[in-house]
């Protein structure tokens, strides 16, 4: 309980504000009401102005690239002992060491959905929304395995309320409220090119979610971190919002990371092969034997194009932003007495400003300001062995970003009509396909049949009819 009254807040809010160069954050606070005036101080209080301040310093920026930078090595499709890793990530599922960890606080600003990017319908026939994707994947996985697993979802402060809604309003998809928290990520200031925080309106500060690395630290400040350790959870399985096809949690992997001798269990991360030098996926790399991920962004071109002596390309290990992650190791990180920070990228956007002259709000037209974010993957700094294991982009990458082209709902159905025709087809049954090698028709397989495609093995399948739809 605070025991200072808003006064004197306020008057210790301006002399942080003045000693950190940041005063011009008071204009017009004479006309903001009480408990605007409280949530400024609030927003004042929050943010850490020596953080500002080392960002802001010239070179702070992460992102460099190194220059011993080598492609990862990765564990390949089918490795040897497949059977044993995946009985080993199966006997810790059964354990209920694991857990379901989905980031969720992007805006979409891409996909031009007014919403949470979780609620937008993403299966080809019936159209489900991506929440309840990941819903029924973890209902279907805790039947088969008799547990409940816990499900860690990060929201952000613009959309944790309509995402709880959501949820409440679909009674959350049959999964306990007791072991489905979610909770937002944390924000940090935009500045101008001079360092100053931008003020979006007299009493406002602007500010924007920290990136996906922010997650980190959100699970260890909400409680969630806790809540997996009192649950006797030991690993996450992290997934973005985005990706319908994610196996949401993957017995194989969860053993590769779990016991492999490449990995140290502490983050592993799963890769298909980039289908073009400049697609836009970030790049597993190795530097001085440590594993990194370098964004699509930063990638030299040189590096992006290089290619081996058979043509392929050299740095090929596009990053899915599929991870396991140990609980102790995101303990460790997030620590306050740890020795590691997550590094902030920087990202010059366009920042509507409150101008105190004219009173008015500006929208800009060019970029203006700098928005700080974290990469999750930049975690991997701090990890002994982070293996790297290959899937398969058919099977597992079919994300939603676009509202058209590439990475759109409709490439995405069309990847999953493909992943069941597949799992059909190996259970010996006959799809029609078109003579580009499509299948003539959809197909929408729920996780309650089939999580992968061995359980279709032995199961009676509906017969598909060409140019048709088949749910089952
Ligand atoms: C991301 C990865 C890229 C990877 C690709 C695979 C980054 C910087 N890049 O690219 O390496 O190859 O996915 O699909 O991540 N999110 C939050 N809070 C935030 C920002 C994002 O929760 O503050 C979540 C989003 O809801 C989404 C995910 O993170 O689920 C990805 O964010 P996005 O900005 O769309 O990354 P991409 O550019 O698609």
């Amino acid at each position: 309980m605070r025991t200072e009254s808003i006064t004197e807040r306020l008057d210790t809010a301006v002399a942080t504000l003045e000693r950190h160069g940041q005063a011009h954050l008071t204009d017009g606070l004479e006309s903001v009401g009480t408990s605007d005036l409280e949530s400024f101080v609030t927003q004042v209080e929050s943010i850490d102005f020596a953080e500002i301040a080392t960002l802001t310093s010239v070179g702070a920026s992460a992102g460099s690239i190194p220059e011993d930078l080598q492609p990862a090595p990765v564990i390949p499709r089918h490795p040897e002992g497949e059977d044993g890793f995946r009985a080993a990530g199966e006997a810790m599922i059964r354990r209920g060491e694991i857990a379901a960890f989905t980031v969720a606080g992007g805006q979409g600003t891409r996909l031009g959905w007014n919403g949470p990017k979780g609620t937008f319908p993403s299966t080809p026939i019936t159209g489900k929304p991506l929440f309840r994707v990941f819903a029924e994947q973890l209902n279907a996985i805790d039947e088969r395995y008799e547990i409940e697993t816990p499900w860690y979802l990060m929201t952000s402060p613009l959309n944790d309320a309509a995402t709880r809604a959501f949820f409440k309003d679909n009674n959350h998809f049959g999964r306990n409220p007791a072991s489905l928290l979610l909770f937002p990520q944390g924000v940090m200031p935009a500045v101008d090119d001079h360092g100053r925080i931008l003020l979006e309106a007299p009493g406002v500060i602007a500010v924007s979610p920290d990136g996906h690395g922010g997650s980190l630290r959100a699970l260890a400040r909400s409680g969630a971190l806790d809540h997996a350790a009192s649950r006797g959870v030991r690993h996450l399985s992290y997934f973005q919002v985005d990706n319908p096809t994610v196996h949401a949690i993957d017995p194989l992997f969860i053993g590769l990371h779990a016991t492999h001798p490449a990995s140290s269990g502490e983050m592993s991360s799963k890769m298909v092969p980039k289908i073009a030098a400049g697609e836009k996926v970030g790049v597993f790399c190795s530097v001085a034997g440590r594993t990194q991920v370098i964004e699509y962004s930063d990638l030299p071109t040189e590096h992006a194009n290089a290619t081996t002596e058979d043509g392929s390309l050299r740095f090929i290990a596009g990053s899915i932003a599929i991870h396991v992650l140990a609980v102790d190791f995101i303990g460790r990180v997030t620590s306050e007495k740890s020795e590691t920070s997550m590094p902030f990228h920087h990202a010059r956007k366009k920042v509507p400003f409150w101008n105190p002259e004219n009173r008015e709000t500006v929208v800009p037209t060019e970029p203006n300001g700098t928005k700080f974010e974290m990469f999750v993957f930049d975690a991997l700094e701090f990890v002994k062995k982070g293996l790297v294991y290959e899937t398969d982009r058919v099977e597992e990458f079919a994300p939603i970003k676009n509202a058209d082209g590439g990475d759109s709902a409709e490439s995405s159905g069309r990847l999953q009509t493909e992943r069941a025709a597949r799992w059909m087809e190996s259970a010996g049954l006959k799809i029609a396909r078109n003579d580009d090698g499509t299948v003539n028709g959809r197909i929408e397989i729920t996780s309650a049949t089939a999580l992968a495609a061995a359980d279709l093995a032995g199961q009676l399948c509906p017969e598909f009819s060409p140019g048709g739809d088949l749910l089952f």
